[in-house]
Parts: structure tokens; sequence; C-alpha cells
């Protein structure tokens, strides 16, 4: 299935208020693609109980049909539905959730035998991804839906992830249902996703939740080490190193940027820094909670700028390794990660 674009007038625009919010979840609730915020970015979502909206999702992102997706439910009994929550990680599921649910954590768990979510949905996989988002309009819509909703990042395979409504209507104006406009995304970096699968926890992926605080709960943690970037399926979806890559190529632990580049800065690093540099601090502070929150519009920003003023290249600054820096970390990693066709369609989207 290939996604056509519409006229952008069949996109349409929500807001927060009881039509917009009534109005995206009935869209939902009869197989159409709607994207509205969450806590983390903004998601694309679809009921993930029909093989026709999902298909629709995979289209529209142009997504390797290979990579799940993540179901999103209003509350942790809801989502616990779809999975088997048997012995020591089961337990452990149901810490987590009562701890980080409504919240930016994604937990895969085996699939219940019963789970009403389709095979497409979760990539023909023994397992499901779940969440429970943060958010008052996210969750009326999800508790008028009543189903589990897949709601990947609203933007096309391999490009920037969105954090506002205005990144979503750029890419994807004319190709889905309607926006739901919930504001700016507070985390602003997409879930973390732990896999309660094997024998012990393990990080598909650094998000919003830090491994410190999950680490209070589960103990010492891992994460797979990146694969090599492939068309082929991955074992561990999710991990393929190309993924938000703005159009312009990205280089990273960058304290002196060149003039014909784009300076993406932490903290006073912009002090000594020409001031005919394109430059989005992430956080004068160095706080980093607020780089999170302003990493994706600050890509989305430079990348239009400097291909505007025909810069070459995005900068960036080094990230401390600690709390969420390790999130944001990753997705510049991944952003600067070298890219082919190829790559870019099978990165995880
Ligand atoms: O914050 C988020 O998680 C956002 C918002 C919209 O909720 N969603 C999001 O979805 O980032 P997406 O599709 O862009 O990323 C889903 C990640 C991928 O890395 C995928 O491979 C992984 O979750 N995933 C989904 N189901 C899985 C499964 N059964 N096993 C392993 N990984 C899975
Ligand atoms: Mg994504």
């Amino acid at each position: 299935m290939t996604a056509h674009r519409r006229s952008p007038s069949l996109t349409e625009r929500l807001d927060v208020s009881y039509d917009g919010i009534h109005r995206a979840a009935d869209l939902i609730k009869r197989g159409g693609v709607v994207a509205f915020g969450t806590e983390t970015v903004y998601g694309l979502g679809a009921l993930s109980t029909s093989r026709h909206a999902v298909a629709r999702v995979f289209a529209v992102k142009g997504r390797p049909s290979f990579n799940p997706l993540i179901n999103h439910f209003s509350s942790k009994e809801r989502a616990f539905e779809e999975a088997v929550l048997d012995g020591p990680l089961g337990t452990l599921a149901q810490q987590l959730a009562d701890h980080f649910w409504p919240g930016p954590l994604t937990l895969v768990l085996p699939r219940h035998p019963k789970s009403r979510i389709c095979d497409t949905a979760s990539a023909a996989l023994p397992s499901v991804a779940l969440r429970v988002p943060r958010g008052r309009a996210v969750q009326q819509l999800l508790a008028l839906i009543d189903a589990p909703v897949a709601a990947p990042s609203a933007n096309r395979s391999g490009r920037i992830s969105p954090s506002t409504a205005a990144h979503v209507v750029e890419g994807l104006d004319g190709l889905i249902d309607a926006v739901l406009n919930t504001g700016s995304c507070a985390v602003g970096v997409e879930s973390t996703v732990l896999d309660l699968t094997g024998d012990k926890p393990v990080i598909l992926r650094h998000g919003g939740v830090t491994q410190d605080a999950l680490e209070e709960i589960c103990g010492p943690l891992s994460s797979p080490a990146p694969q090599p970037s492939s068309s082929s399926r991955p074992t561990a979806p999710g991990q393929l190193s190309s993924h938000y890559a703005p159009s312009l190529p990205v280089r990273l632990d960058v304290t002196s940027p060149r003039p014909e580049e784009a300076y993406l800065c932490l903290g006073n690093a912009d002090q000594h820094v020409d001031s005919q540099q394109l430059i989005w601090n992430l956080s004068p502070s160095g706080d980093l909670a607020e780089a999170a929150a302003r990493l994706f519009s600050g890509l989305h920003f430079l990348d239009h700028e400097g291909t505007r003023r025909g810069l070459k290249a995005i900068a960036a600054s080094p990230i401390p390794a600690q709390g969420i820096g390790l999130a944001l970390r990753d997705r510049l990693q991944r952003a600067a990660a070298p890219r082919s066709v190829t790559e870019e369609n099978a990165s995880d989207g």
C-alpha cells in the first residue's frame, strides 16, 4: 500500500476542545489516521485492531512492515489485557506501570493469546509494546476510543520526530485525516522502550524515563549494542542506526562550529561563537530536561533555516551521558549516522 497525498484541505485541523477531541476519537474509531500530541512526541494514531487502519499508518510513514508499532491505552488495566504477565517480569511490569504510567515508558511484553492487536501492528512478533501516555487531551482521546491505538511518531520514516502540530503538518499534510493540536510536547523525546520478554529487562531505546529511574525499580540494566544499518529484519526492532535524520548532515561533539555550519548547542557554548552563526541553544543553563523538550524543534529549525541559507551541516555540542542526556545522545547519533536510501527505509521511524 502506498500513501497518496490528498488535498491539504482533507487533513482536518482539530483543537483540544470537546468537539475537537470527540471528532478525533470518532475518526480513529471509524478506521481513520489522526495525529495527536503525547507528552513525548506527536503520534500517528490508528486502531491497532484494524488491519486496514494499521496498513495506512505503515503506508503514510513509509515504514518497513517488520518494524512493530507501540499500542497506546488510557489505563494500565486496558493495556495489560493485551499481554501475559507471568513470573517475576510480569510482577516487575506491574510495578513499573504503577510507578511510571501515565508517562514516557513503553513495556514490551509477551502477547496475550486473546490480544485484539492485529498481527501487522506487532509485525507478527510474539510480543506487544504497550504504553499509557500522559496528558489531559491524549488521555481523554484514548478513553473515548476505548481500544488499543497504534501510534508511531508522526513523521515519515527516518525523518525528524515531530514535537509540535506544525511539524506534523509539514511532513504529512494531505496524507492523514486530521491533526489534533495538543500544543508542544513537554518531554520532547520518545518513550523509553523496555523489553520484558527475556530473562531480564533490557532497554531497547533510551527515552523520557531515565535509566537511573528505571534501575531504582529494576536493578542494573543493560541496553543491546546498536545493530548495523540494514534493510533486513533486525533482531531488536528500533536498534537500526539511521533515524531522526535532517536533510543536512550532522556532526557530533563540536565545540567550535565552522562558519558553514548551523550550531545546536547546550549551556554557554554559544558565547564565543561568531554572531553571524545560525544557532539553536537547547538550554542556556545546560538543563537536560529543557534540552530534550527543545531537541526536535531545534533540529527542524536548523535544518530549514540552514538549508535556506546554504549551510553545509548541523554541528552539535557534546551532550553529557547522564539522565535524559542518554536519549538525546542516542537521537543525535542516529541523526548523524551515515545513510543511504535503503538504510533510511529500514530505520525505525
Ligand atoms: O514516545 C513514543 O513512544 C512515541 C509516541 C507517539 O507514543 N511513539 C513512538 O513510536 O516513538 P515509534 O513507532 O516511532 O517507535 C516504536 C519503537 C520502535 O523502535 C519499535 O521497533 C519498538 O518501539 N517496538 C514496538 N513494538 C516492539 C516489540 N514488540 N518488540 C520490540 N520493539 C518494539
Ligand atoms: Mg519514531
